[in-house]
């Protein structure tokens, strides 16, 4: 079986509060975006499990791969058989689009369907929360405001149907850890939900990323890109996540390139 799993990204991030287990609680808007990795999952030739990546190449020993921890998750709860397990990557990492989390959260999702578990949703989740903390969301993978690690998620009537998407990924990634150790927590300057009901054209200078002002500082060619998207004519334009990436999100089509950098494009 093959799932494709896609990136998400996050109008509006505000860090709330540091923890005391080590993380930080946030309110955040998860949406959906058609940047996809492939994925699939066949019953293993050999004696043994195996794991095969290509496209963008992830670093990692391919035990720690989330979509093999995620696989080992719900083999060691319902023995599940040894399967050879493909990832193909085109979602860069590194660029808060949530690649990996997706991938994993799929990888359940397929696991649930190909072998009857008959786990619902809600518990489906719970397993991903483990996985990562904005995991849970692409169990869902519909528009959720998202509170706690990022992984208590309430539903949102809210759409971005029609307008077009240009995600811009510089050459450099940023960890999350990099992202979150430069962050002074503080409560929200509005709310997302009223914020997002709101037209479009209001959303610049009152739908903030918290990471973006650090960042930025560090990473001027982030703010160069949001300033060119805004340049271009997006109605809104902002980075994703903890970054790298820049989104622009544009009433119309619209061309865009920048040397040295990704740029994806669709009509959502
Ligand atoms: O959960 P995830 O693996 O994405 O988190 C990676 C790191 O990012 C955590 O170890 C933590 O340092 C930071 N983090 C955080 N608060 C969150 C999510 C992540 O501090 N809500």
């Amino acid at each position: 079986m093959v799932v494709f799993p896609n990136a998400k990204i996050n109008l509006g991030l505000y860090v709330t509060e540091k923890r005391p287990d080590g993380f930080h609680n946030l309110e955040t808007l998860f949406y959906p975006v058609p940047w996809r990795d492939a994925l699939e999952a066949v019953p293993a030739n050999g004696e043994e499990a195996t794991f095969t990546g290509s496209g963008l190449v992830v670093d990692v020993e391919p035990e720690k791969n989330l979509v093999m921890r995620a696989y080992r998750l719900l083999q060691r709860e319902f023995s599940l058989p040894n399967l050879d397990i493909y990832l193909h990557k085109a979602i860069p990492f590194g660029a808060g689009l949530g690649g990996g989390s997706a991938d994993a959260a799929q990888m359940l999702v397929m696991l649930n369907h190909l072998y009857k578990l008959g786990l619902s949703e809600v518990r489906l989740a719970e397993y991903a929360a483990t996985l990562g903390s904005d995991c849970p969301f692409f169990i869902y993978n519909r528009p959720m405001l998202a509170t706690g690690r990022g992984e208590v998620l309430s539903p949102v009537d809210f759409s971005l149907k029609g307008y077009t998407i240009v995600l811009v990924k510089p050459s450099f990634g940023i960890s999350t850890p990099e992202a979150f150790a430069g962050i002074q927590p503080k409560k929200p300057s509005a709310s997302i939900a009223e914020t997002v009901a709101q037209p479009i054209e209001t959303w610049r200078g009152t739908l903030l990323n918290d990471f973006e002002p650090h960042l930025f500082e560090k990473y001027p060619l982030l703010a160069d890109i949001k300033q060119q998207l805004y340049d271009r004519g997006a109605a809104y334009a902002a980075m994703s996540g903890s970054g790298s990436t820049i989104f622009g999100i544009f009433r119309s089509d619209v061309s865009f390139e920048m040397a040295g950098c990704t740029v994806f494009k669709a009509e959502l």
